[in-house]
């Protein structure tokens, strides 16, 4: 053994195997809305315990856990009170509410995520029937907030602001709308056609009548690989679509895509990025494993193979966009 190594110590590995902790507290914190009892005040455990209805001993444990994320504060006189990033992002009114996320995986991912061993051997998913429609509109609409700011910095990069005429944009897997929304709040130039499977358009068109925006709003009810398209549009968003559809799939995605484009239209995906050598992002890397347990051949991609797909496509110039997020948007464009 060489004796100038430094040595390894199990810590690392004991904070994998309790890493499962974090999501379940903050998510019976959300439950109990717990955060949502300390907005704009302070509260000792005794009233936070009479606020949310819940156990002096359960709510102490997970007080303190929470304390210990940084995602509580408690003051010397025993007072608990929100941090900053608890502010910000787990108070359920705010609009950068993220915390809807922690239901999905508490409820529908991680019962899947317990069959991964099965599931490594037999390259199968845990359940055939997960990813259906009734699973996506459950859950869609948490996903608005964490795509929004992305979706913003789509909305300047493409100038909308400054459009003199009209911008039809095609929003594939619309789910909430939510890059419809905001390319639709640039500009009252811009129409958004929706595609998506029924149930979820319901969620989408709920969603676009909540920002007044239901009126420039046309749903289109399918499957993305035969739904109609229609064409001539100048802008395509495919938010988080990839990689549940597999290489194939996508590919053939893009190509219709393409013909939909008018001319020097604008296609503009969002993914989980992964390098070309798969060492990280670690975002990536574990969104994979999370295609493997839910889906038959989903996963995720680099941005050089979907550059390559969108060449193949037809699409030039495939680019990276810096964004808000886990990773850049991909942008081309339809020559
Ligand atoms: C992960 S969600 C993303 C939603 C939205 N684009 C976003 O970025 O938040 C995937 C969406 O694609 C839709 N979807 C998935 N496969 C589809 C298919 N084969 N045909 C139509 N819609 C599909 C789902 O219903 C869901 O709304």
């Amino acid at each position: 053994m060489n004796s100038t190594a430094p040595s390894a110590t199990p810590e690392r590995i004991l904070q994998f195997a309790w890493a499962f902790a974090a999501p379940l507290v903050i998510e019976a914190a959300i439950r109990h809305r717990v955060f949502d009892a300390l907005a704009g005040q302070g509260l000792t455990l005794d009233a936070l315990a009479q606020a949310t209805g819940t156990s002096r001993r359960g709510l102490a444990a997970i007080v303190d856990a929470l304390v210990g994320f940084g995602l509580l504060a408690r003051d010397d006189a025993g007072r608990t009170a929100l941090t900053p990033e608890s502010d910000a992002f787990l108070l359920s009114h705010r609009p950068g509410f993220i915390g809807g996320i922690f239901r999905h995986i508490s409820a529908q991912l991680m019962p899947n995520w317990l069959h991964l061993t099965e599931v490594v051997a037999t390259g199968k998913p845990a359940r055939g029937d997960s990813v259906g429609a009734a699973y996506f509109a459950a859950f869609v609409e948490d996903l608005f907030a964490l795509s929004y700011p992305a979706a913003g910095a789509l909305a300047s990069a493409l100038g909308l602001a400054a459009a003199t005429g009209p911008v039809s944009v095609l929003d594939l897997g619309a789910g909430s709308g939510v890059w419809g929304i905001a390319l639709a709040q640039a500009s009252p130039h811009v129409t958004v056609r929706a595609i998506d499977l029924p149930d979820v358009l319901a969620v989408t068109r709920r969603v676009a009548e909540r920002f007044g925006l239901g009126d420039r709003l046309t749903t289109v009810a399918g499957d993305l690989h035969a739904a109609e398209f229609g064409s001539g549009h100048q802008v395509a968003t495919v938010g988080q679509i990839l990689h549940s559809e597999g290489v194939e799939r996508s590919r053939a995605l893009l190509r219709r895509t393409h013909a939909a484009l008018a001319p020097g239209g604008t296609i503009a995906i969002a993914e989980f990025l992964v390098n070309a050598d798969r060492r990280g992002p670690l975002m990536g890397l574990i969104f994979a494993v999370n295609m493997l347990v839910q889906t038959e051949v989903g996963g995720t991609y680099s941005f050089e193979e979907i550059a390559h797909w969108l060449t193949e496509a037809g699409f030039t110039n495939p680019r990276r966009l810096p964004a808000p997020g886990p990773s850049p948007l991909i942008l081309a464009t339809r020559s």
